[in-house]
């Protein structure tokens, strides 16, 4: 973090900062750096990850899969950098990629004059901390639709960003799309851990199956012939059944320029600590939208305009 002296105190800083290391990212890897120049805090993309490649993701060779859940992450960061500075009785201004000459700065919120903060920037600040992921099933109680209503526009009053609530008769495409990229993937010996990581968000029982029947035509990544534990491809039915009874949130944008993705970022995370300030609990999965054309997919089966970018389950 580089602080220059004059706009921001010790306490300021240390409530911006924390704020900021609290935002949910991809791997937990916080992809960003926090400048704290006069007058303005930046977010910047924290470029030693860049060149990091996905072993499995199935695409050409140097493709940087994971830089679209770093810019989402650094949305996140932003969200939460804005509220920060609010609650300290700032109005705030951001400006999303605003330097050409610094194709890294994310974003710029300036602090611009004294302003006290609204209800709903106090209550979204205080679920910063109490927001976690909840990689578990819910409590079978449904989620009121007003409630979703009020987690939907916060995240919608990022502009830009659609938030679509799946409807019952939708969780079967889904789970199907779930499977689908769980099945590309679980002859991967570097990915049994990440699989069941998102299967058992709906399933956390989960179920074991020793795989040994490996074969270059069934794994170009794997190692042929040996015996792998790992989590079983879960009855597309039976996930099914358990998407449904739960609330699922898509978010999308028009496109998948950087700067759209940093929105859904802002308005992923206003609409989780929504949820948090309605006792709910949440957790967000984008790794099985990033395999093959897994989200071209689901899109076409939910007569979608463009692919989401990122699911979000809530409940109690
Ligand atoms: C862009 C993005 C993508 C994520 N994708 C996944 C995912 O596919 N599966 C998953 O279990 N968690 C996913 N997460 C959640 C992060 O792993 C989680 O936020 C991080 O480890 C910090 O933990 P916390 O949310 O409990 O604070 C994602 C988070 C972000 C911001």
């Amino acid at each position: 973090m580089t602080i220059e002296s004059g706009t921001w105190s010790v306490e300021d800083t240390d409530i911006i900062a924390r704020a900021v290391i609290e935002a949910p990212s991809v791997h937990d890897a916080q992809p960003w750096n926090l400048l704290l120049p006069a007058h303005a805090a930046e977010l910047e993309e924290r470029s030693a990850f860049s060149t990091f490649v996905d072993p499995g993701a199935f695409t050409d060779p140097g493709t940087d899969t994971l830089r679209p859940d770093r810019f989402i992450s650094c949305g996140t960061a932003v969200a939460n950098l804005e509220l920060a500075i609010r609650v300290l009785g700032r109005n705030t201004h951001t400006v999303l990629f605003p330097d050409p000459d610094r194709p890294s700065l994310i974003a710029r919120v300036e602090s611009r004059g004294a302003s006290v903060p609204t209800s709903s920037d106090l209550r979204l600040y205080a679920a910063i901390s109490h927001r976690h992921s909840h990689r578990d099933a819910f409590a079978d109680i449904p989620v009121p639709a007003e409630c979703l209503g009020d987690i939907v526009a916060a995240g919608t009053r990022v502009p830009g960003v659609d938030i679509r609530l799946l409807a019952s008769d939708e969780a079967p495409a889904l789970a199907d799309m779930l499977t689908y990229s769980a099945e590309i993937r679980r002859r991967n010996p570097h990915y049994q851990r990440e699989l069941f990581s998102w299967t058992s968000h709906w399933q956390p029982q989960g179920n074991t199956e020793i795989v040994t029947t490996w074969s270059a035509t069934l794994d170009d990544h794997g190692a042929a012939g040996k015996a792998l534990i790992t989590t079983g491809i879960p009855d597309t039915s039976a996930l099914a059944d358990a998407i449904d009874r739960e609330s699922v949130l898509l978010f999308s944008a028009e496109s998948d320029d950087p700067v759209e993705l940093v929105r859904i970022g802002m308005a992923t995370e206003r609409a989780w600590l929504a949820a948090v300030d309605a006792r709910l609990s949440a957790s967000v999965l984008t790794h099985p939208l990033r395999i093959g054309d897994s989200a071209q997919r689901l899109a076409a089966r939910l007569g979608m305009p463009v692919a989401p970018q990122l699911i979000m389950r809530i409940g109690y």
